[in-house]
């Protein structure tokens, strides 16, 4: 691999301003090279910051602070040479596929006849030839994100980002799909240079990427790195590729779990980012790590299989069982802790019990809110000043996010009452008699 360097970030910095004025960091101290000949994967926590990154990669948004360039040239604004690919396809649906496509060659002022000849083309390329005419609705999803790639393609960029292109895509399209990207570049039937995605899934990553990188969160920031020296087309079920897989699922865990391993109050701040998850999912993995299968130990690649849900989906109920203290991750493995193991073969109210001494244990924003719930007389309170004391380090969507989710476990462990129509936290009825 050549090593010129497409793409340059050294020290890049990005801030958002908060409802309330202040501002969070989002991306700090951000180091990146996208060097020619290369496909990167970028993988990370959802509101790591990864599609910032690419925004200001793509010179759609300034960073703050920082170098950003372009083959030794500065960024300012979108540069010709590096094109982008949307999760949410983002085609004007109004216009034809046709149409859609030719718009990037129309920005460049490329004349009329010459932008047809090249929409053909590309369209052609990417399996879409006959579908001109067509306007986006109706159109798969699979076949819009194709128009989408076509977009892309047909300026002949020099830089490709990809922002989670397959995600939105059901699994096998979505594979599919990627199948015929890597058979575009492998084969170089296309004159684009270097390549990054930006990926939720693991597999993904593995199978086209030289390298994966990782976010880290609040602020972003890369933390390391996993070379992927194998030969495409890679084969997912091979051994090699498993193992590259298992190796991705422990450093990724070991990072988004680590500083909650511990499992005790006050490992975490108040603002920690819950994850988002679902009781029923939660014991659902409970329930199936206890299973004979698995006998307590699962092996995460195995987990996914077993269910057929995305890793976005498993992640976050991980982590919540590691929060809570009911398993474990180790080295790419989730295991059943001794109170997991009793937890899944508790009566239901029991379940109820322990669900919530850990979260008062372990999650400080329930315990807090419980607390302040038991110093005040009422033992009734509004749920705004935790929305508010929540806003001082997250955004107000995330804020209010985060208090959902602290909300619906305190529920479930009936360590306080919410009234949706109110908005007032309570303590729980039986125990105020
Ligand atoms: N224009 C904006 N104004 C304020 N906050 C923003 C803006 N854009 C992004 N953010 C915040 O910055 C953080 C990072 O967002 P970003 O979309 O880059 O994350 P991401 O890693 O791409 O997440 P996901 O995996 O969910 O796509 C989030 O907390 C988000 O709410
Ligand atoms: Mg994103």
């Amino acid at each position: 691999m050549s090593q010129n360097v497409l793409i340059q970030l050294d020290g890049v910095a990005k801030s958002f301003r908060l409802s309330d004025g202040t501002a969070r960091m989002v991306l700090d101290n951000v180091d990146f090279r996208l060097h020619d000949g290369e496909i990167v994967a970028l993988l990370g926590k959802s509101g790591s910051g990864k599609s910032t990154l690419l925004r200001i990669m793509a010179g759609l948004i300034p960073a703050d602070s920082g170098n950003i360039r372009y083959r030794g040239n500065p960024i300012y604004g979108p540069a010709a040479g590096i094109a982008m690919v949307f999760q949410s396809f983002a085609l004007f649906p109004w216009l034809t596929v046709q149409q859609n496509v030719e718009l990037g060659l129309e920005a460049q002022g490329v004349p009329i006849a010459e932008r047809e000849k090249r929409a053909d083309a590309v369209l052609e390329l990417i399996g879409l030839s006959g579908f001109g005419g067509a306007l986006p609705r109706e159109l798969s999803g699979g076949m819009k994100q194709r128009v989408g790639i076509a977009r892309a393609l047909v300026t002949n960029p020099d830089v490709l980002l990809m922002d989670e292109a397959f995600s939105a895509l059901d699994v096998l399209t979505g594979e599919t799909l990627r199948d015929d990207m890597l058979e575009l570049w492998d084969g170089q039937l296309i004159p684009t240079k270097g390549i990054l995605i930006v990926s939720h899934n693991i597999e993904e990553a593995v199978m086209m990427a030289d390298r994966i990188l990782f976010l880290s969160s609040d602020p972003g920031r890369v933390r390391c790195e996993v070379r992927v020296d194998l030969p495409r087309p890679r084969n997912v079920d091979s051994q090699e590729v498993r193992a590259l897989i298992d190796e991705v699922y422990a450093l990724m865990t070991m990072r988004a779990v680590q500083e909650v391993v511990v499992g005790v109050a006050a490992a975490i701040p108040i603002a920690y980012r819950l994850p988002e998850t679902d009781i029923s999912r939660i014991e659902g993995v409970l329930d199936l790590l206890a299973d004979e299968q698995f006998d307590g130990r699962a092996d995460l690649p195995q987990l996914s299989e077993e269910t057929e849900l995305p890793d976005e989906e498993l992640f976050p109920a991980y982590e919540a069982l590691a929060l809570l203290g009911l398993a474990f991750l180790d080295k790419g493995d989730i295991s059943l802790t001794p109170l997991g193991r009793r937890y899944v073969e508790a009566s239901q109210s029991v379940k109820k019990a322990i669900f919530g001494e850990q979260l008062l244990a372990c999650v400080p924003l329930a315990a807090h809110i419980r607390h302040s719930l038991e110093s005040d007389v009422t033992g009734a309170l509004s749920e705004k000043p935790f929305l508010e004391l929540l806003k001082e380090s997250l955004e107000a969507d995330e804020a209010g996010r985060v208090l959902e989710v602290a909300v619906e476990w305190g529920r479930y462990g009936e360590i306080y009452e919410y009234d949706f129509h109110t908005g007032r936290l309570t303590l729980p009825e039986k125990e105020e008699e």
